[in-house]
């Protein structure tokens, strides 16, 4: 009995636990005060030592009309607690003041509702909670709900890559590296490896904060599989005497069609009829292939087999094959591979030596008939021993052409 009311009362605690934290992500419910300011400014910013922080602000009164932009008006930066009555060293900045505890400045024009500040010099000790502050007297008021949390950080922040569509050969993508600019006077200058010298675009985000950007757009290849983009932010810090480095980098992973599909055969050489050859097909695709072997036939090609290997056995006639790599990109085929025996390579021998044998065989007789008749001339005609001579010199060329045959 004990142990039920226990898990009752343990469900309960969540219930109530889970009640509590819809009530704080619900906006404003949260916030236990009434106060008569609230600003609109980013809850959370990050910042780099030695550069500055633009922080966008606009605030409004509640009731409106409590503020009048005729009245004289001050604007107060308060840190760590909104109880400065009882710190008032936590008041760091006042517009009325000719020198403050923090170096801050108001941009904005506070009639036109607008407190945009720029926070300079920033050291990682200005990491803190901040509460902007309203004098425009009789009104006056602090943004108790709309606390600004400013971290600052002793090393740049890593730029983004980001690519956009599909990571496919044929495909034109934009890829784009961006690095967060939280002092648009002083910005960070990005660079990559995928051009020379970009342009370095400042964009404002929908929060009035800045992005510093590069971007270009390239048409994918297989040579894209695998190479890796590499894109630096170098922030100036310091008035700019120093500059401090961050790199993202980003492999990409680019999806092909087969390419270079090749069949090779083993044992190579010539094998004798009957004998078994393995036949392996060779191809690059992104995602992996399937592999199918096709024979050439009088009726065209027919698929004989599936899978990157083949074992076929060589018949006496001679046979075509060859392979397709196909993947969900495409479909690749290799050139045809042509296998024959020994036997069948043996018999086409005989034949060329044959061939050679007749030849030969022919130029001997010319040569013979030659020499008869050269044989003859000589007996009737003793009395031209030029021409005979030349005649004479004549018949050993003939036998170096014979001679040459072999
Ligand atoms: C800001 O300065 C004004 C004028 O000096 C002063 O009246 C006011 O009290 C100051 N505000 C705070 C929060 O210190
Ligand atoms: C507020 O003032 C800044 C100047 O510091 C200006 O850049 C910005 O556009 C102004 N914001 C609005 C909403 O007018
Ligand atoms: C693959 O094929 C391409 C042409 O499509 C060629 O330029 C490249 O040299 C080939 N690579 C290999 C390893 O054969
Ligand atoms: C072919 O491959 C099989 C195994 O896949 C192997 O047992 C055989 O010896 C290979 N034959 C030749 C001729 O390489
Ligand atoms: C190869 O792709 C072509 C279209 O690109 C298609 O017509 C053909 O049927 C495919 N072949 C195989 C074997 O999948």
């Amino acid at each position: 009995m004990m142990s039920v009311i226990a898990v009752q009362s343990v469900k309960m605690v969540t219930a109530n636990m889970l009640l509590s934290v819809f009530f704080v992500s619900g906006a404003l419910a949260a916030c236990p005060y009434n106060p008569g300011l609230f600003i609109t400014a980013p809850k959370n910013m990050e910042a780099l030592s030695g550069s500055c922080l633009r922080i966008p602000c606009n605030f409004r009164a509640k009731p409106d009309e409590e503020f009048k932009s005729a009245r004289k008006t001050f604007g107060v930066w308060i840190k760590s607690s909104k109880d400065f009555a009882k710190y008032p060293q936590n008041v760091i900045f006042n517009s009325s003041w000719e020198h403050n505890l923090y170096p801050m400045k108001i941009t904005g024009d506070l009639s036109q509702k607008n407190c945009t500040t720029l926070f300079s010099s920033l050291i990682t000790k200005h990491t803190d909670t901040y509460y902007f502050r309203i004098e425009n007297w009789p009104f006056r008021s602090t943004a108790e709900c709309d606390p600004l949390q400013i971290t600052v950080r002793g090393s740049a922040p890593r730029p983004r890559i980001e690519i956009s569509g599909d990571l496919k050969e044929k495909e034109s993508v934009t890829i784009s590296c961006s690095a967060s600019t939280p002092c648009p006077h002083s910005p960070p200058k990005l660079t990559w490896n995928l051009q020379q010298d970009p342009h370095n675009n400042i964009e404002e985000n929908t929060d009035q904060t800045f992005t510093t950007k590069i971007q270009k757009t390239i048409t994918l290849s297989d040579t894209h599989d695998g190479f890796t983009i590499s894109c630096s932010a170098t922030y100036p810090v310091n008035e700019g005497r120093e500059v401090k480095t961050a790199e993202e980098r980003k492999t990409l992973s680019v999806s092909y069609a087969p390419k270079n599909t090749s069949v090779s055969i083993s044992p190579s050489g010539l094998v004798s009829a009957g004998s078994w050859v393995n036949l392996t097909c060779s191809s690059r695709a992104k995602p992996p292939a399937s592999f199918s072997w096709f024979k050439n036939s009088k009726d065209g090609a027919i698929r004989v087999a599936k899978g990157k290997f083949y074992s076929v056995s060589v018949t006496s006639v001679t046979d075509d094959y060859h392979c397709v790599v196909t993947n969900v990109l495409g479909n690749q085929t290799s050139s045809w591979i042509n296998l024959r025996s020994a036997e069948n390579s043996d018999s086409s021998l005989i034949w060329a030596s044959a061939l050679g044998g007749i030849i030969l065989i022919l130029i001997i007789i010319i040569c013979l008939a030659v020499c008869i008749r050269c044989c003859k001339t000589k007996h009737q005609t003793p009395q031209q021993p030029q021409s005979q001579g030349a005649e004479v010199l004549d018949m050993p060329g003939s036998w170096d052409v014979v001679r040459n045959q072999f």
